[in-house]
């Protein structure tokens, strides 16, 4: 009897997702919450939007988008069709069929995993839980989260994953800026926490996206997100530890790269720069070294990366206060600099974790006098490592601005900017990005970061 009344809440809810008529909630409206809740509205679906931040709930009721990747016009028209609306009260999670968690998961001020938003997000949804709801987690966290931390507060409830609600992960896979690849056709990894909830996690995403990938587990799914990540914190960090030792070899990392990425097979090229940015790289890796450690194991590679990336706006400085000392014999302190790119990557104006920031803090803190240029952000927003930084405004980039500082400090490559300007008018370059060759302009001013 219980199988079959299993079996018919599953197979209603895969049908009405397969015919589009379920309803789908996304909880956190960001980077990863918004792209979703726009796919799941063009995929057809009916999609409320749920976020805790009312600036947000504003700007969507006003048909405005606040995320570079997606456009007021597609949110404007999801809305206008009655396909999509954004909220702050959460009684609504009673009439969706489907509930995707995108909250964030930082790190502590001691670097732990910082679960706070997901289990508040978690205790909301088991109050407003109902028989034949799929639940699916896809904030980064460490393996075990879904089925150790989520499936038991959901379960408090009194109903059971599996047999009243289902319980999936899939791991989001964004990369801000690059205009070839969005949500729809990224592979997305789906776990369930069972054969019934795996097959309507794959209906859900199956709907949305071009490719899903099965895993066998959500604790696979989960460790999948983690490798992703760490297999870039790992590589960028090899890169800028070879950097330094090759600098000191008079050879130059960059030549070295390109030549290197001309191997056809067991090379995979990765640059150097002057630190790690954004929501994932620089945190992500960090969830498995705590969980890890319950294990008896130590992360000893992912940890040195961290050292190495984060060692990176120290090894900026040094190069920059080298670099004024031998042209123009001027030290740091007495020194005007102008920061080229606050964002933490080309193309986006997203500041989090950006090591511009850090770069900006150290060198107020050596006496410089900064200023910064990035068109993609009028202004420095409120940070919590940063909060002094709050509110710096952009500064035009113009022939007067440029030759006004001892020095530019290309920290994040736009392509927006007019780097010949810059070469033209700078009187010392420090290029952590390579752009300005890259770019065929005349280097006599420039020194690589
Ligand atoms: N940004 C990326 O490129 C990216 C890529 C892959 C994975 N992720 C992961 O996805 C998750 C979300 O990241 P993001 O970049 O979208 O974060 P974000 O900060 O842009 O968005 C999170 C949203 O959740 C909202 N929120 C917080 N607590 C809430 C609550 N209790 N109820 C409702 N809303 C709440 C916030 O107001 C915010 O709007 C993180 O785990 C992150 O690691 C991010």
């Amino acid at each position: 009897m219980l199988e079959h009344v299993k079996s018919d809440l599953s197979d209603d809810l895969e049908h009405r997702l397969t015919n589009r008529k379920a309803t789908v909630g996304i909880i956190g409206l960001g980077y990863v919450g918004l792209p979703l809740a726009v796919a799941a509205a063009r995929a057809g679906f009916d999609t409320i939007g749920f976020d805790i931040d009312a600036c947000k709930i504003e700007a969507l009721g006003l048909g405005r988008s606040y995320i570079d990747s997606v456009s007021s016009d597609e949110v404007r028209g999801h809305i206008a069709a009655a396909r999509l609306r954004a909220t702050s009260t959460f009684d609504e999670l009673k009439s969706c069929d489907v509930i995707v968690i995108c909250v964030p998961t930082p790190l502590t001020p001691h670097r732990e995993p910082d679960l706070s938003y997901v289990e508040a997000t978690v205790r909301t949804v088991a109050q407003h839980l109902r028989p034949g709801h799929l639940v699916v987690l896809e904030s980064t966290s460490y393996p075990g989260t879904t089925e150790d931390l989520m499936k038991p507060l959901l379960e408090r409830s009194g109903l059971n994953s599996g047999e009243h609600f289902w319980l999936g992960f899939s791991p989001e896979r964004e990369d801000p800026g690059n205009k070839a690849f969005h949500t729809t056709n990224i592979p997305k990894v789906v776990a369930g926490d069972g054969p019934a909830a795996l097959r309507l996690v794959s209906a859900f995403y199956g709907a949305l996206v071009d490719k899903i990938v099965a895993t066998s587990s959500t604790r696979t799914a989960e460790a999948v997100k983690l490798t992703e990540n760490i297999f870039r914190a790992v590589n960028i960090a090899l890169v800028n530890e070879l950097k330094v030792v090759f600098d000191a070899m008079g050879v130059d990392i960059w030549e070295v790269i390109d030549a290197a990425a001309t191997k056809p097979f067991g090379y995979m090229p990765f640059y150097p720069g002057p630190g790690l940015g954004g929501h994932c790289i620089p945190i992500d890796p960090f969830y498995l070294t705590w969980k890890a450690r319950e294990y008896g194991l130590a992360t000893r590679f992912v940890e040195l990366a961290g050292e190495i990336n984060v060692a990176m706006p120290r090894h900026v400085v040094v190069r920059l206060a080298e670099a004024l000392d031998r042209s123009a014999g001027k030290s740091l302190s007495k020194s005007t600099v102008l920061l080229v790119g606050m964002a933490y990557k080309k193309n986006v104006g997203d500041t989090r974790e950006s090591p511009a920031l850090e770069l900006m803090e150290l060198l107020l803190d050596r006496g410089c006098t900064v200023e910064f240029h990035d068109p993609h952000l009028g202004e420095i927003p409120p940070t919590r490592s940063h909060p002094g930084l709050t509110g710096r405004r952009s500064v035009p980039l113009e022939a007067a601005t440029v030759s006004r500082f001892d020095a530019v400090l290309i920290v994040t490559d736009h392509d927006e900017v007019d780097y010949s300007l810059l070469g033209q008018h700078a009187r010392l370059i420090l290029d952590t990005r390579n752009v300005m060759r890259r770019n065929g302009l005349p280097t006599e001013n420039v020194v690589l970061g």
